[in-house]
């Protein structure tokens, strides 16, 4: 049985005290919750935030690692620095460092591996661009996005990620794909980890929906039968309306 998991990405949003208020405010609101909750702030926030979330049950993960251990890699950070301070999450390949920072599918992979290495969950990003979608081509590129991120991961460390299906045409516009929509990705994307995996392995993986998550479509979404749970971005800033997404 896979627990749904509500996933707030906050991006580049909130300085540290920003993000300690806000997760105080959310710790009552989502206390009891039967979801798991789960909040990913910037870099510089994540050891405030790891504190402030202490003896409640929002976890925090981390929006980005790099995938070796140590060296001359200026501006990164390794998982072990976050194993340190108590980070047990940390999202890998979102659209936005794929678009903008110039990851590719083996950096990802090789960030999901560094990520089970030291024991953080990745919470890996796949999605395809509305001109991907027009052209007919959603589910060959995202099996080939997933293909990829898997590569050289066995079947007992597989079952330790959560996927993240985002459309890219569904991010921060508004434009929610609608239940059926995200289920059916979803659902190739579990066929596809059975076809290198098996089913049982496959039935193990949480998959999760990001794009335009928001209050009133979190209980449908999540009602689906391949969405596991939501990665959440604008939404995830608001502490009413993320503590009703993290419930549904
Ligand atoms: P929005 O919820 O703001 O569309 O962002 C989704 C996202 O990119 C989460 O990682």
């Amino acid at each position: 049985m896979r627990k749904i998991l509500a996933a707030g990405n906050w991006k580049m949003n909130n300085t540290p005290s920003q993000a300690v208020a806000m997760i105080n405010e959310l710790k009552g609101k989502v206390a009891g919750c039967k979801n798991d909750v789960l909040l990913c702030p910037t870099f510089v926030c994540l050891d405030a935030a790891v504190k402030a979330a202490e003896g409640s049950n929002i976890k925090i993960g981390a929006q980005n690692l790099h995938f070796e251990d140590k060296g001359a890699y200026t501006g990164e950070i390794s998982a072990q620095m976050l194993r340190e301070i108590g980070v047990e999450y940390v999202i890998i390949g979102h659209s936005e460092r794929r678009e903008y920072f110039a990851e590719t599918d083996d950096t990802v992979n090789a960030k999901v591996i560094q990520a089970l290495k030291y024991e953080l969950i990745p919470v890996l990003c796949c999605g395809e661009t509305l001109k991907q979608r027009e052209d007919k081509v959603t589910f060959d590129f995202i099996r080939s996005q997933i293909k990829i991120a898997f590569r050289n991961i066995s079947k007992e460390d597989a079952t330790k990620i959560v996927v993240a299906y985002e459309p890219i045409w569904a991010i921060g516009t508004g434009k929610v794909a609608t239940s059926e929509q995200a289920n059916e990705v979803c659902k190739d994307i579990r066929e596809c980890l059975a076809g290198i995996y098996d089913k049982e392995t496959a039935d193990n993986i949480r998959i999760l929906y990001g794009g335009s998550v928001n209050k009133d479509c979190a209980a449908e979404l999540f009602a689906m039968s391949d969405i596991d749970g939501g990665l959440v971005g604008g939404a995830s800033l608001k502490p009413d309306d993320f503590s009703i997404i993290c419930n549904a």
